[in-house]
């Protein structure tokens, strides 16, 4: 199978994340790309899609969404995953829960979301990045669990093998 990872990050942290996805991912015996979403022309070839997004100001970030709204079609026949990388603590109904998800799962069709921890380290951010987060409880370091990464992205993979035809339940079970 030849999946396609894209991942949308401004620092880094969620591409790294991605990067430990198309490991495992690749070593289930797929061949796996992973692309910045505005690098990405064609689907054309691709069994299947994992879709990443870091998390700012409780959404997704707009290349990622755009990605989405690009290729709506293509991405509602083949199966696809999404998945967030941000910093709140807490599950569904918080920051960690980008107001635009369920659309965005809706119009592509994607068979299951996950959130991840990320990393925090004010020396990358900008000034206005300062300013926004200095009122919040963020906590800086890195909180990423590339176990957990790992073992979705294997779940993911063994998903795509068992059921290559099933596409696209619109509003299918998460993994
Ligand atoms: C200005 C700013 C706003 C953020 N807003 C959120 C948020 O709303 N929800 C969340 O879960 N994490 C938030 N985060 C944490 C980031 O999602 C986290 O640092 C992530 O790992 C960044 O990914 P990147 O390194 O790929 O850009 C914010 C971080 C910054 C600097």
């Amino acid at each position: 199978m030849r999946i396609l990872v894209v991942v949308a990050s401004r620092h880094g942290s969620t591409w790294e994340i991605g990067e430990v996805m198309a490991e495992a991912i690749a070593s289930r015996g797929n061949l796996v790309d992973q692309r910045a979403p505005e690098d990405v022309a064609s689907l054309e070839g691709y069994d299947a899609v994992v879709l990443g997004s870091a998390v700012y100001l409780a959404h997704w970030m707009g290349a990622a969404r755009d990605f989405a709204d690009r290729f709506s079609e293509e991405l509602s026949r083949i199966p696809v995953w999404m998945f967030s990388c941000g910093l709140a603590t807490q599950p569904a109904a918080s920051a960690n829960s980008p107001h635009e998800l369920l659309a965005l799962r809706n119009l592509i069709g994607a068979r299951g979301h996950r959130s991840f921890r990320g990393r925090l380290d004010r020396a990358l951010l900008t000034f206005a990045e300062r300013a926004a987060i200095a009122g919040a409880r963020a906590r800086e370091g890195d909180h990423r669990d590339l176990a957990a990464v790992r073992t979705w992205a294997l779940a993911v993979a063994d998903d795509v093998a068992a059921h290559p035809e099933a596409s696209v339940a619109r509003h299918g079970a998460a993994v």
